[in-house]
């Protein structure tokens, strides 16, 4: 029979029962994505890097919606961190059944003045950080094993990626290319695991409000510049990026798998062509 429930979701984007880990969610798109996980019924821990006091604060707004939470300090660009973090994160809420790797951050510079340094640090969180992240959740998932009662899948693996997976950047190689990298990582490892019942996929922010582009932002004419970049007309909110999450680890989204959701008020669809070209 066919349910008459007047929604077509019908309790599939319920996360109740479900424990989830988001790397870098002590602030911006990463506490988002925490605390969408946890409205939607999730526990979750939250890893950090620099800030435990930002942590505790993400922390906060879970336990407020009801939801366990606990924040724990690991660099996921260092292997024996990784392991340390699901070990620590495990004994605390119990095993991942959704693991997000969102940690990642920005070396801006012209490329002849684009240090050794400045590459091998965005490559290293962004893309290797990815890989360890993935890798770690992957194996964890598999001894996990299925549990139907809360989920579909044996685990969900989620990407923060970016426009500019797509998008070239100037004076941001090293970025784009880490974001470009990270793109046929999350195809290729969905394309592995999909037979095992673990769907892999990305959400890709635009502009959205957050420390790492606030530079850009307090420039004189910085939010008019990036507007023109956004048919939609809005720079985004950390909680648009949250609720995409929320969605693709459901069981609403439970036969996506390898696929990149935009969530960039138009972004990619290259506004400067409009009336133009
Ligand atoms: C970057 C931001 C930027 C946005 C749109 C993101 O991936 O981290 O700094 O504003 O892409 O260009």
């Amino acid at each position: 029979m066919e349910s008459t429930d007047a929604s077509p979701f019908a309790g599939l984007l319920s996360l109740k029962g479900q424990t989830a880990l988001v790397t870098g969610s002590s602030s911006g798109i990463g506490e988002a994505i925490a605390v969408e996980l946890a409205r939607s019924g999730a526990d979750v821990v939250v890893n950090y890097h620099g800030s435990a006091e930002k942590a505790l604060g993400t922390v906060e707004r879970i336990e407020a919606l009801g939801r366990r939470a606990v924040a724990i300090q690991a660099d996921v660009a260092t292997e024996a961190d990784v392991a340390r973090l699901f070990d620590e994160g495990e004994a605390a809420l119990g095993t991942f059944d959704i693991v997000v790797s969102n940690a990642g951050l920005q070396r801006d510079a012209a490329i002849s003045d684009m240090s050794l340094d400045d590459w091998n640090k965005v490559i290293e969180t962004n893309l290797t950080g990815g890989f360890l992240v993935g890798r770690e959740a992957i194996r964890r998932f598999r001894r996990k094993g299925l549990r139907e009662e809360v989920s579909r899948a044996l685990g969900k693996l989620l990407f923060d990626n970016s426009v500019h997976q797509r998008i070239p950047w100037a004076f941001r190689a090293n970025y784009a290319a880490s974001k470009g990298g990270l793109k046929l990582l999350m195809e290729s490892l969905a394309q592995e695991v999909a037979p095992e019942k673990i769907r892999v996929n990305a959400v890709a922010p635009g502009a959205i409000a957050t420390a790492i582009n606030e530079i850009e932002r307090d420039k004189p004419g910085g939010v008019d510049a990036m507007l023109k970049l956004i048919p939609y007309g809005r720079i985004g909110e950390p909680a648009d990026i949250g609720r995409a999450a929320a969605f693709l680890v459901s069981d609403a989204a439970d036969y996506i798998t390898g696929q990149t959701l935009f969530v960039d008020g138009g972004m990619t669809l290259y506004p400067e062509f409009r009336g133009n070209g």
